[in-house]
């Protein structure tokens, strides 16, 4: 299927109108007449795993705490996303977001802004089982929980570290604390975890949790990636064929990236999410603050945009507003990963965030 017959237009080069005045709307729209409304905030670029398709196995040089935005500082600009950009969405990653000190104080003052945004994190679920009522009551709405196998020793071999049990008992708390959905998000890499492809499915059905692959992007600080290393979402389906029926999912896709499947029939189902193979840059509604302090209009601009001196040098509410409406105008139409000539961004994905 190509990205037609998803109903997704294709685009592709620069600017519509790189020239085009920006009208005087206070929504965070591009040239493409795309709306981010969609928060992704980096809380720290620092982990406690290292896994192969993100970090080296010395870890990287995390940003200097002093460089970091405080949550008084995080809370004032999600402010401004929320009342005056139209953020509806945001979600918390890292790195590892749990590794933030006091994140809990930090979910519950974001969860009072209004209009409420809905509110989601993306983590490894370590330390997650102690935490997950305090979470949920502090309105943490749902996480996402990265997981690449089930195997201890393969889990192992990913992320280099010896904490499966950690990242399966973050789940199960997870589901007691009545987040809905649990979703699981899954990297296959060719020749490590690829055959595991089906029993991670066996294991979400069990435990209802939602299962998402997503295609390896090339964002790995030691820039290995390789197109013939990345299993393709047509080989996923294929893998997961083997063992499960799959049917696509009736429900509406929207601005999401993964494409839904049922599993033998539903109510189950399993997501694809083919960032490589099947862009959805057309569809997007993102934005993203990095832990620092910067805008970035995707996950793979080469430029970005420091709201973090404006707002230490006492820049008002209006001035960050438009200078993060002025960064998202800039939007470039994709990521271009299968054009000649794709260059990989600077930063790494744990100091982007996923
Ligand atoms: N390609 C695809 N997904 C990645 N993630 C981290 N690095 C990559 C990559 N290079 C995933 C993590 C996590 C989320 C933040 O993104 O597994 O689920
Ligand atoms: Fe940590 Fe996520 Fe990178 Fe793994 S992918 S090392 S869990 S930031």
């Amino acid at each position: 299927m190509t990205a037609v017959e998803l109903g997704i237009p294709r685009i592709s080069g620069a600017h519509a109108e790189p020239s085009a005045p920006r009208p005087d709307d206070p929504a965070l729209i591009d040239t493409f007449g795309r709306v981010a409304t969609d928060l992704r905030v980096s809380l720290t670029d620092k982990c406690n795993l290292r896994c192969t398709y993100c970090m080296p196995a010395e870890g990287l040089e995390w940003t200097p705490d002093e460089r970091v935005l405080s949550d008084d500082e995080l809370v004032r600009l999600m402010r401004i996303a929320v009342e005056m950009l139209g953020i509806t969405d945001i979600r918390l990653t890292g790195g590892e977001p749990l590794l933030r000190p006091g994140l809990e104080d930090l979910v519950a003052r974001i969860t009072a802004l209004r209009p409420r945004p809905r509110l989601s994190m993306t983590t490894n679920g370590i330390g997650f089982g102690k935490r997950a009522k305090a979470f949920a009551d502090a309105g943490l709405d749902r996480i996402n929980v990265s997981l690449d196998s089930v195997d201890p020793e393969t889990f192992q071999r990913i992320t280099r570290r010896d904490r499966l049990r950690h990242v399966l008992a973050g789940l199960a708390a997870a589901r007691e604390a009545g987040l809905d959905p649990v979703k699981i998000n899954a990297v296959l890499m060719r020749g490590v975890n690829e055959q595991e492809a089906t029993s991670l499915l066996r294991f979400a059905v069990e435990h209802g949790y939602h299962l998402r692959f997503i295609e390896q992007m090339p964002l790995d600080a030691q820039h290995g990636w390789n197109r013939t290393d990345m299993i393709t979402a047509e080989e996923i389906l294929d893998l997961l064929g083997t063992e499960f029926t799959l049917t696509p999912s009736p429900a509406r896709r929207g601005g999401a990236p993964a494409e839904r499947w049922l599993v033998d029939g539903g109510p189950a189902e399993v997501g694809v999410i083919a960032s490589v193979t099947r862009p959805f840059c057309a569809a997007c509604e993102r934005t993203r603050l990095t832990a620092d302090g910067s805008i970035r209009s995707c996950l793979f601009s080469t430029d970005e945009t420091d709201l973090r001196g404006l707002l230490r040098r006492g820049g008002s509410d209006d001035e960050i507003a438009d200078v993060w409406r002025t960064t998202m105008w800039g939007k470039l139409a994709g990521h271009e990963i299968n054009q000649a000539g794709f260059a990989q961004p600077i930063r790494p994905m744990s100091s982007i965030g996923g």
